[in-house]
């Protein structure tokens, strides 16, 4: 049994479409996400139609009401999506005809679903750039709080993740926030380039219809109108920036995550995560296992695919609009949602974690670690060339090794037997505090140099 043709578009068709051509055309399972920003899109579309003088107020204000009953049948949860009306725009259509008859076949005048489509997707990832940028100052706030309690709490540093030099908490935890911030400059910045509205494009070349596309631009909290036709279409870069931010921002939390997992192991041991991040094992009852953190460094899997994927169906698209780019939304759709919900554990698991501060001194001192700062000293003190000291300390080193110590045990005569002229001296610069102490320079560890950064993002996030 063939079905009757689309009543939307299907003038020229005599049937209607296989059940599979069906199932592969329709976006509605996806795209009814999209209603509010449709109907925003259609009210301000309607308005500007009716100043202009292109439909009466009349129907204008028909449609309006419509609108408004469709968006609140969708919001309560009662309105019927069909898959046979393909996507949201003729959902949303074809029900308005229901609702208020004639008026509602005025509504796609000067309009396309092509212009249709990317003013709703371009109001959606406009508005996740916000809901994104508030969840990353809930976590740069969180990670603060982390900072300014342990400003001054010794932890090694590493590299290689091999013990490197002294470091200090609060100093790690503003790393975060540095890269936190970057993400946020990032969106910011594609929502700006984003601002402009394609509505009024229509199916590609603009319109015979005098309309205003300023007016809905304004109306919908753009910037301006887009400027050419053809792009505004066939542009999806707004949904490739907000991926491209999504991935740079998944990957800082997936270094984060990682981090959290190597530290919370028993190994480590230099933060406690609480019950409510953590989950058990059904075998073995010691288990704590960082579930969320692990979740979270597995995350940019599927933001980093949704942008290659979105990247790879625009790749040789010819202009104008081809129906390839149904397949953005989806895409889009997850890496955000994704994203939000790393965003939201990450938060949580900071906001709860406990830093333990004995074990991060211990772990400090260990892996002679300020193994540098000796060096330091024998330039400024002895006036050996750093290449000498660096040398030396490695005699030092070993000579510690061999002795299954580290550096402050060493008495001076050991010390004296690979240099004569070290003094006693020598033993201040080796302990931690001391050499966190000194790196005093612009962005250095120091917790003087951390107090004035936290002050610094206080005030910025305040
Ligand atoms: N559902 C379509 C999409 O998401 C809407 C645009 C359809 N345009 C068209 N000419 N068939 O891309």
């Amino acid at each position: 049994m063939t079905k009757t043709s689309n009543e939307m578009w299907g003038g020229r068709f005599a049937a209607g479409p296989d059940a599979i051509m069906e199932a592969i055309n329709a976006s509605i399972g996806y795209d009814k996400r999209l209603a509010p920003q449709d109907i925003a899109g259609s009210r301000a579309h309607a308005a500007m139609l009716a100043a202009t003088g292109i439909i009466t107020d009349k129907d204008a204000e028909a449609i309006r009401e419509g609108l408004l009953t469709i968006l609140s049948e969708i919001e309560a949860g009662n309105f019927e999506f069909s898959t046979a009306l393909e996507d949201i725009h003729m959902n949303v259509e074809a029900r308005l005809k229901t609702l208020i008859g004639e008026p509602a076949g005025r509504l796609h005048t000067a309009r396309s679903r092509n212009d249709q489509v990317a003013v709703d997707f371009r109001l959606w990832v406009r508005e996740q750039c916000d809901v994104v940028d508030a969840a990353l100052q809930g976590l740069m706030k969180a990670l603060l709080v982390q900072a300014e309690a342990g400003a001054d709490w010794v932890m090694p540093g590493f590299t290689h993740l091999q013990v490197a030099q002294p470091v200090t908490w609060g100093h790690h935890m503003l790393a975060y926030v540095e890269m936190l911030s970057r993400d946020r400059s990032r969106f910011a910045d594609a929502r700006r380039r984003m601002n402009e509205s394609p509505l009024g494009a229509a199916a590609l070349a603009g319109t015979g219809f005098p309309i205003d596309r300023h007016m809905t631009a304004e109306a919908l909290g753009f910037d301006r109108p887009t400027a050419n036709s053809l792009d505004s279409t066939s542009d999806r870069d707004f949904a490739l920036e907000f991926l491209a931010a999504s991935t740079i921002c998944a990957m800082h939390l997936s270094r984060f995550a990682e981090e959290l997992v190597i530290w919370s192991s028993a190994q480590f041991r230099f933060v406690a995560m609480s019950d409510q991040w953590s989950t058990g094992s059904s075998i073995m009852p010691q288990k704590k296992n960082p579930d969320a953190a692990e979740l979270i460094r597995a995350k940019i899997g599927r933001i980093l695919g949704a942008n290659v994927a979105l990247l790879t169906v625009m790749k040789g698209l010819p202009l104008t609009y081809s129906k390839d780019m149904q397949e953005d939304k989806e895409q889009v759709f997850d890496a955000a949602d994704n994203l939000l919900l790393s965003l939201a554990a990450m938060t949580g698991m900071v906001e709860t974690m406990t830093p333990q501060r004995d074990n991060l001194r211990k772990a400090a001192a260990s892996g002679f670690s300020t193994a540098t700062d000796l060096a330091d000293w024998l330039v400024r003190e002895l006036g050996l060339p750093f290449r000498d000291a660096h040398h030396v300390t490695g005699a030092l080193v070993a000579k510690a090794e061999a002795k299954g110590c580290d550096l402050p045990d060493l008495t001076l005569e050991e010390m004296q037997s690979v240099h004569a002229d070290i003094k006693a001296e020598v033993f201040d610069v080796l302990g931690v505090e001391n050499s966190v102490a000194s790196r005093m320079s612009y962005g250095g560890t120091s917790p003087q140099r951390v107090r004035e950064q936290i002050a610094r993002w206080k005030e910025a996030l305040a």
